[in-house]
């Protein structure tokens, strides 16, 4: 495996990851309600947009993650065995990363960094970047998805591994499904290694919802990016002012709902797929959730999928949560 991200892939490959597209687009859009799944937001352009909404006024979830990280980076390492190896699912650009691998660099005789990441483009420029700037980190990048990532890492060592999955990305899976990947994952480590997961924690609806419907448009035209690759890549022809983006927080379910509503009754043709799709003015296309966790809901999730919460840090505000976690069994 090369030590920089793999953005080369076959020309098999990419006829796979197009056939998905094609499908994933046709039976989410036959649906009722209509879907569109979240994995398709990062494209080159959607990573470059999602990187703006990373500094928005509004999106409080990186500042609070980076606070925490900053205030203690260097306890978090120290409470990993030497030589961790880290690995980040997701990592875009790396950036609140450098702060953990600083700390990392400064304790540890061997830092190992392997980014995980569905955006080949931004993983190969963040690994190159990285690789400058921290001259004796161990980088081995890693474009695709995260299971097969992690099951690439997790067969070949035999040092201890720190799996880190920041940005609350984990909110974009349903409870259920975060304690199944959770849970996996635990069948597939050591008692040594451990889990780092950034998590936004419920509050109030008029925190929440400019967090994902800022005055700026960004997190729109994030939103409005996969009718513009349907649009590219399947000769799709919806008129991108013919739908806009919506942001709802259901504070049952502890979820922000994102959506794309169409504007009037109308038809869209999809060359590509042989196919026209019929949409009534206001019916909705779900694109995302993300899901907030309570203390409680957090210590549910760690404890249903075999692990135990050891170590948890907040911000000054008790906004967002950075947790540490055990393999329950595993001797601390
Ligand atoms: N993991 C991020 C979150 O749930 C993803 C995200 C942020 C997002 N803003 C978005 C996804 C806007 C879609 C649209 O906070």
């Amino acid at each position: 495996m090369d030590t920089l991200a793999q953005p080369l892939i076959s020309k098999t490959q990419a006829y796979e990851k197009q056939a998905r597209f094609q499908n994933d687009v046709l039976s989410g859009l036959q649906q009722y309600p209509k879907r569109l799944s979240s994995v398709y937001f990062y494209d080159e352009r959607g990573s470059q947009i999602f990187e703006q909404i990373c500094d928005l006024e509004e999106y409080y979830l990186t500042r609070k993650e980076t606070e925490i990280l900053k205030r203690s980076a260097r306890t978090i390492i120290g409470g990993m065995p030497d030589n961790t190896h880290l690995i980040e699912l997701g990592s875009g650009s790396s950036t609140k990363t450098r702060i953990l691998l600083e700390a990392a660099l400064g304790q540890f005789e061997l830092t190992r960094y392997s980014p995980i990441d569905i955006s080949a483009e931004m993983l190969a420029k963040s690994a190159k970047a990285l690789t400058k700037r921290f001259p004796r980190l161990q980088v081995e990048a890693l474009a695709g998805r995260y299971e097969a990532g992690l099951a690439h890492f997790l067969k070949q060592d035999d040092t201890p591994n720190c799996i880190m999955w920041l940005g609350s990305s984990i909110g974009n899976l349903t409870r259920q499904e975060a304690t199944s990947f959770l849970s996996e994952i635990h069948q597939n480590i050591d008692p040594r290694d451990s889990l780092l997961l950034g998590i936004d924690l419920r509050k109030d609806a008029d925190i929440l919802e400019p967090a994902y419907d800022d005055a700026a448009g960004v997190t729109a035209a994030f939103n409005l990016n996969l009718l513009v690759r349907i649009n590219t890549e399947l000769s799709g022809q919806f008129q991108l002012d013919q739908f806009h983006h919506q942001a709802v927080y259901n504070d049952k379910e502890g979820r922000i709902e994102m959506y794309l509503v169409s504007d009037r009754d109308q038809e869209v043709c999809i060359r590509d797929l042989d196919t026209s799709i019929t949409f009534k003015k206001n019916e909705k296309i779900l694109t995302e959730y993300s899901y907030k966790y309570s203390r409680s809901e957090l210590e549910t999730l760690t404890e249903l999928s075999g692990f135990q919460l050891t170590k948890q840090w907040l911000d000054d505000q008790g906004w967002f949560s950075l947790n540490f976690l055990k393999p329950k069994d595993s001797v601390v």
